[in-house]
């Protein structure tokens, strides 16, 4: 497990825009805190180390489900399951029709998710300290995840 202490968003969105640079897809990262914790800023960063160009601003889906975003190589599919009424409403957003080699999948609130068993590579846990800074932890689980953790700069 890897943990940094983000100060500033700034800092958030760099965390975010390494693991960008460093991912290869198929890749899942499951995004674990409290509401205005820095999830959804992080995912800012990884589109741009994704290479997703400025055209697209990265929005928080949280009315919308899923947002997608397609860049060169990869697919970034933004979902944030906090309104989600069951784990039955998966297939009814169309969840499963997201995977695919060039997929990127991000979840905040991926609690039906992890409650189906589906493996992500990564789950990334936000905390406030007494400071309101954010305790950013990693847990990869699997060779891929511990791959990608391996190639951060932290
Ligand atoms: N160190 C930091 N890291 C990330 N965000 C920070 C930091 N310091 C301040 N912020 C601010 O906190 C807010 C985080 O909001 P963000 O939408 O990323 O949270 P979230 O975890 O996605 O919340 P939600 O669960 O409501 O979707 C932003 O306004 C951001 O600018
Ligand atoms: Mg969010």
């Amino acid at each position: 497990m890897k943990k940094i202490i983000s100060l500033t968003s700034e800092q958030t969105l760099d965390l975010g825009r390494q693991i960008g640079q460093a991912i290869i897809s198929p890749f899942a990262i499951a995004l674990k805190g409290d509401l205005g914790s820095g999830k959804t800023t992080l995912v800012q960063g990884l589109a741009k180390g994704l290479g997703i160009g400025d055209d697209y601003y990265i929005t928080s889906p949280t009315y919308t489900i899923i947002n997608e975003y397609p860049a060169m190589k990869i697919r970034l599919c933004h979902l944030d399951l906090y309104r989600l009424g069951s784990a039955d409403e998966l297939e009814y957003i169309g969840f499963d029709d997201l995977a695919g080699p060039d997929a990127v999948i991000v979840v905040e609130w991926p609690g039906f998710l992890e409650e189906m068993q589906f493996k992500f590579d990564l789950e990334i846990k936000f905390e406030f300290d007494a400071d309101y800074n954010r305790i950013i932890s990693l847990f990869p689980s699997g060779q891929t995840g511990i791959n990608l953790v391996s190639k951060l700069f932290l």
